[in-house]
């Protein structure tokens, strides 16, 4: 047992668009963990809540036309109601908009402040002409300065992943009017994490959770730690203290957010939060995703620790999802949402956590396909798991109305024993799938058990060794399920009150799984799992492959080119001197097109839609700057521009002299 109380949380999903499974990557382990803490009789709060401040979300709710506040609590309530979908149950969900955050990011602030942690600077900030703002964060893109890649306001997301301060970011251009933006003066604030570097290299040497959060972490502190500049020209988020002007950052209340959701929670409970985060050492754990390893394990435990509380015990970061094979992408469609393609298809959620936990090691990368989801399903929750429970539930049943009055085998117990040690031990190293495989090796340990033992054919000849065989299997069952409940709750729950308990088996511990099966009735079972149809499947291929198609219409059409690329076109007016018919060709017309300074040769697909004749000396407008090709064998200099099926002509409306520039 710790000493301090113990605190668990989630990364706070962003208010701005629905949950997908790329979310419940990091929700499904945090809660499985949960779980399995107060199953081991740990006391835990469990804590989450959304992120609704941050450029995001203003940008999208003026695309909406509503209040980042209303955008908010609509995705709130949809966060907070799908999360209990999915079996993931936080003892409280909060919002950073809520004034307790908006109290305890300011006293924060200023405990930095009067701790000295705090300087104001001017910097040159991204600022566009056009629309008449600054552009923090989100609403400019441009060049990373460290790497090249094209790169968000306050991210590298397509290359070095490296967070931008503002002002950094090369060549910016305003995402509102796509405009090339400038820069100009402003005073900002700024957190001196270049002076933690000495406290971070000995925090993150203790530093518990995955190692792939610790040692990403400890190679950034190694290589360079620059200050932060923690405030924004919004008027969304929390103000800087001081400065009606700026908010905070919203990576500086996000995180704070934990700790005014525990504050929230302990009011309603009457304990006091201060136990949870103003003492060292404290007993929080963070799961988060793998791309925000930065925040939390080097500029979060530096602000706690220059406000003077107390610092995180263990980072657990989780590797990123796979759809089918691809970078999980919203915008090209390769995205499973939680509601619409999931439970609202009336799946189970067991089945969606089971999978998410099972699959790999949780800091690997995970692959979701369904064809991958279905073989899981069906091979080992229906063939393995749901198998054997109800082989046992119904042999039990039918042949001796219930439990029967023997007792068990010694060896059976040890197994049991032996799983429990395993599973124990991966736990505690964070090694969820590793858990996982001990308890389906289990529940194949009584497949094996009860298929070698045969009781139905023993009954035939010693109802006593039959009655013992499955007495075996129905302690099995109950530890299948008491170890199971993390991970599969309502199928553990189903499997719990078939072995004739009437009360909620959470209220009950993993210690408990080599306790007796006391003898007496069970309810007729029915199968606790069910097999996922190929039809289906096919089916949710096809809206997935249907969705990536979409995408990829709608992301042609909307492809827009900066002011600069359509300026490299060189678009003049042309008349065409003599055109000739491109022999053995149908569509095909050589012409001869004056340009203004020169005669060029173009080859264009018109021949089905007008004659030599015909064409000869109409005014055309050509593309006179695209790269020389030869069709059917003949140079062709240029493009002759022509709309729709029937290749109609585009020509000006008064007549201008070959050569006239197209602006
Ligand atoms: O990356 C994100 O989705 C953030 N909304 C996570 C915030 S976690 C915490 F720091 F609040
Ligand atoms: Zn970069």
């Amino acid at each position: 047992m710790r000493d301090s109380p113990v605190l668990v949380t989630c990364g706070l999903p962003y208010t701005n668009g629905p949950c997908h499974i790329g979310h419940l990557r990091t929700y499904v382990p945090a809660d499985f963990y949960v779980r399995y803490l107060r199953r081991s009789g740990e006391k835990v709060v469990f804590i989450c809540g959304s992120d609704n401040h941050g450029t995001p979300i203003v940008v999208n709710a003026e695309r909406d036309g509503v209040t980042p506040r209303a955008l908010s609590e609509r995705y709130h309530i949809h966060f907070d109601q799908t999360f209990r979908r999915m079996g993931v149950l936080f003892d409280h969900f909060g919002m950073t908009d809520n004034p307790v955050n908006h109290h305890r990011t300011q006293s924060l602030v200023n405990r930095l402040i009067a701790n000295g942690h705090v300087y104001s600077r001017v910097i040159q900030q991204s600022y566009c002409t056009k629309c008449g703002r600054f552009l923090p964060d989100r609403y400019v893109e441009g060049i990373c300065p460290h790497c090249g890649s094209p790169a968000r306001g306050d991210e590298c997301d397509q290359g070095c992943g490296r967070h931008l301060e503002p002002g950094e970011i090369k060549e910016p251009t305003c995402m509102v009017c796509g405009t090339k933006a400038g820069f100009r003066d402003q005073e900002h604030y700024f957190f001196r994490l270049s002076e933690f570097k000495e406290f971070l290299l000995g925090y993150l040497e203790g530093l518990s959770g995955t190692l792939n959060a610790r040692n990403y972490a400890m190679g950034w502190v190694k290589d360079e730690l620059r200050d932060w500049c923690i405030t924004r020209t919004l008027d969304w988020g929390v103000k800087f203290p001081g400065r009606d002007d700026l908010v905070v950052y919203v990576w500086v209340d996000a995180p704070i957010g934990y700790i005014s959701f525990t504050e929230e929670w302990a009011d309603e409970t009457g304990v006091s939060w201060k136990d949870y985060w103003c003492r060292e050492p404290t007993a929080i754990t963070h799961f988060i995703g793998g791309d925000i390893i930065y925040h939390h394990c080097i500029f979060w435990p530096a602000l706690l620790k220059g406000a003077g509380y107390g610092t995180p015990h263990a980072v657990v970061a989780s590797g990123m999802l796979k759809v089918d094979g691809h970078k999980f992408s919203k915008s090209r469609g390769y995205v499973v949402w939680t509601n619409d393609d999931y439970l609202d298809k009336g799946l189970p959620a067991d089945y969606l956590r089971y999978y998410l936990l099972s699959y790999t090691n949780h800091t690997k990368e995970l692959n979701f396909s369904w064809k991958v989801f279905q073989e899981r399903v069906n091979n080992e929750l229906v063939n393995t798991l749901g198998n054997f429970v109800y082989r046992t539930l119904y042999f039990a049943h039918k042949e001796f109305g219930g439990v029967p009055d023997v007792p068990v085998r010694k060896e059976i117990v040890a197994e049991i024993d032996r799983s429990l040690a395993a599973i124990d031990r991966s736990m505690q190293e964070y090694e969820f799938k590793t858990a996982i495989d001990s308890m389906m090796g289990l529940a194949a340990y009584g497949n094996n058990y009860i298929q070698a033992s045969a009781p139905w054919k023993l009954i035939k000849t010693d109802r006593d060794a039959a009655a013992r065989v499955i007495k075996d299997c129905l302690i099995l069952v109950q530890a299948l399920a008491l170890i199971f409940e993390p991970v599969i709750p309502e199928a553990a729950q189903e499997i719990w009150q078939m072995l004739g308990n009437a009360d909620r088996i959470e209220d009950h511990q993993i210690s408990g799984a080599t306790g007796d099966v006391p003898p007496g009735p069970l309810p007729p079972p029915r199968p606790v799992f069910s097999k996922l149809e190929d039809a289906f499947i096919a089916e949710m291929d096809e809206l997935l492959a249907k969705r990536v198609k979409e995408a990829g219409k709608k992301a042609t059409k909307m492809k827009t080119i900066p002011f600069e690329e359509f300026c490299k076109l060189d678009i003049r007016t042309g008349k065409v001197i003599s055109a000739e018919k491109v022999p053995k060709s149908n569509k095909l017309l050589k012409l001869r097109v004056d340009i203004g300074d020169e005669i060029r040769q173009i080859v264009a697909g018109m021949a089905e839609f007008t004659t030599p004749e015909e064409i000869t000396g109409k005014p055309v407008v050509v593309v006179a700057n695209l790269q020389p090709a030869k069709i059917f064998g003949i140079e062709s200099n240029g493009m002759i521009l022509a709309a729709g099926e029937q290749a109609s002509l585009l020509m000006p409306e008064k007549e201008v002299p070959p050569g006239t520039k197209i602006r």
